[in-house]
């Protein structure tokens, strides 16, 4: 018999939620009623939960299963009517946003802390969605902030713990629990957006190959199934395709510092497949390559605002887009010459699902390798490599002619950011608060030729709820459409982390095939000197550029 008991417990101060949940240490998870404080301060703010359908998976890193049960114990406590849960407690967080939208669920949680390096040393992560399928707005996440430090009890069931490994149902008290496929319902979405014939005809005949890399995170199921079982790609297509605790040890981040071994596969000469792709962790983020190509993130959004409208699912055109601040102003040409409305937001996929919702955009994306679309409220990775597919399906051109004809039609921006790891807090937010106050007095100044137009802390107010955010980031425009934004990273466990995003543009087509760090070396010396980082961080290169 199973039976609900009040437990007395003491609050945190530090359970704060970033950019994109709470995210910590294992090593701080694991201390004595952390996990259920915090999940406790969700069921109190989340109160539309009580009677309703809940969705609960996660990337498969270490503590994910552990988390799972103590979710279940307290929604049941709490009075949620039903769970969805994936078997082995996996979950792709684009897969989470779609069952919540399709099932009428009330709200997700996923445990993730995306890309992140996972295992017992390595970081988790605790992320609340809500009923539209988006990551809870700010107002929730700072409301459950606030209760999580006065917490004096939480309510739980004690019972056995249920078995993830099968799919079946089972009960908590009233609560049934559902342990779901985590991919079929994910790969029924994809099929409906994409033209899924033409891209198996694409792979039919062995000219056309591909290679993703799920790095041991939680894209291997879905990949497996989509690319190689529906898609019938060439065999061994799916790279790392089995989750892993630890992700094998490596840094489940898309990227050309962390996705070494598909880079040099794509790098490899005559044999390299014709198309890459890698996501990350939790399956939100992805990174496309050509062979001997890179597509920068905002590129790749610019391209796919560009061309959805040949795509199945977006044949009827699109309202309009966003980019986050720091992603660069590529899309921004794309939207003008197609006359929709392009939006700047604050950095953090919450900040779109107000516009999606209120159907002003169609595609938003992030420089930090994330696109995505109306189908659901989270970037996606599969999805993102599911887009470039049927695109070089219907073009039948490689992705790097599809990159370079797009820079001909609206010119190229050259694209790098630089990361300072680890710096000490207080250093950097001195950093920040000194180009601040310095915002004022720098327009009009010249630096090597670029003459600064504006400089600000952007802040943005939401056209649908008139929400205000500040302080999201330091910008300076240059006259030549050039621009340095300087802002720190809210995902971070380790003290903190200064990111600046250096962008150019260039019309000139002769000018298109320089390296892209060269092209930049100018701007970057400039942002070095403005901010003074080598003065206030004693860095003289970023820890990480990408
Ligand atoms: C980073 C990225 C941001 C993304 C977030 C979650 O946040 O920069 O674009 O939305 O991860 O994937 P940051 O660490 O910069 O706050
Ligand atoms: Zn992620």
């Amino acid at each position: 018999m199973s039976t609900t008991v009040t437990i007395e417990t003491t609050p945190y101060s530090d359970q704060k939620p970033g950019t994109s949940g709470l995210r910590k240490k294992v090593t701080v998870f694991r201390q004595p009623r952390y996990l259920e404080n915090f999940v406790q301060a969700i069921f109190n703010v989340a109160s539309e939960l009580k009677g309703q359908l809940l969705i609960v998976g996660g990337d498969g890193r270490y503590y994910n299963q552990q988390a799972i049960q103590v979710i279940l114990k307290i929604a049941a406590a709490n009075g949620v009517k039903q769970v969805m849960v994936g078997q082995n407690g996996l979950l792709s967080t684009p897969a989470v946003s779609h069952l919540i939208r399709k099932n009428k669920a009330a709200g997700g949680i996923i445990l993730s802390a995306s890309h992140n390096p996972g295992g017992v040393d390595g970081d988790f992560g605790i992320k609340f969605n809500i009923s539209n399928g988006g990551p809870a707005p700010t107002s929730f996440t700072d409301a459950v902030f606030e209760l999580s430090k006065s917490i004096s009890q939480y309510q739980i069931i004690e019972t056995a713990d249920i078995p993830l490994s099968e799919q079946q149902q089972v009960f908590i008290a009233d609560m049934q629990i559902n342990i779901i496929d985590p991919v079929s319902d994910y790969a029924a979405l994809m099929a409906e957006l994409f033209d899924f014939q033409k891209i198996k005809s694409m792979f039919t005949g062995d000219n056309f190959t591909m290679c993703f890399d799920a790095m041991h995170a939680v894209t291997g199921p879905y990949a497996k199934e989509i690319f190689e079982n529906q898609l019938s790609a060439n065999s061994g297509a799916v790279i790392n395709g089995v989750p892993l605790e630890d992700f094998a040890g490596g840094h489940p981040d898309p990227n050309l510092a962390h996705a070494i071994e598909l880079a040099s596969l794509l790098n490899s000469g005559l044999n390299a497949p014709d198309f890459g792709a890698a996501s990350d962790g939790d399956g939100d983020r992805n990174m496309i390559l050509g062979q001997h190509f890179f597509v920068n993130p905002s590129d790749s959004l610019a391209i796919m605002t560009a061309n959805a409208h040949l795509l199945p699912g977006y044949k009827s055109g699109i309202s309009g887009v966003a980019r986050s601040l720091p992603t660069s102003r590529a899309v921004d040409k794309v939207a003008e010459s197609m006359g929709i409305r392009c939006y700047e937001t604050p950095t953090g996929w919450k900040y779109f699902g107000n516009l999606l919702d209120d159907k002003r955009i169609t595609l938003c994306g992030e420089e930090s390798f994330g696109s995505g679309s109306d189908h659901i409220r989270e970037k996606d990775g599969i999805w993102a490599v599911l887009f470039w597919l049927n695109l070089i399906a219907i073009k039948q051109q490689s992705v790097e002619q599809i990159a370079r004809e797009h820079w001909k039609q609206y010119g190229r921006h050259y694209y790098t950011r630089h990361d300072y790891e680890a710096i000490d807090s207080e250093a950097a937010e001195n950093l920040i608060q000194h180009l601040r106050e310095q915002s004022a007095t720098l327009a009009g100044k010249e630096y090597a030729g670029h003459k600064i137009t504006l400089c600000d802390d952007f802040s943005y107010r939401d056209p649908v709820d008139n929400s205000i955010a500040e302080k999201q980031g330091i910008r300076i425009l240059f006259d030549d459409e050039s621009r340095i934004v300087y802002r720190l990273s809210g995902t971070g466990t380790e003290g903190a982390t200064l990111r600046v995003y250096i962008e150019n543009y260039v019309t000139d087509t002769t000018q298109h095939t320089l390296e892209t760090q060269s092209a930049l070396a100018d701007l970057v010396e400039i942002s070095k000197n403005i901010a003074q980082i080598k003065t206030h961080c004693n860095r003289e290169q970023a820890d990480v550029i990408t």
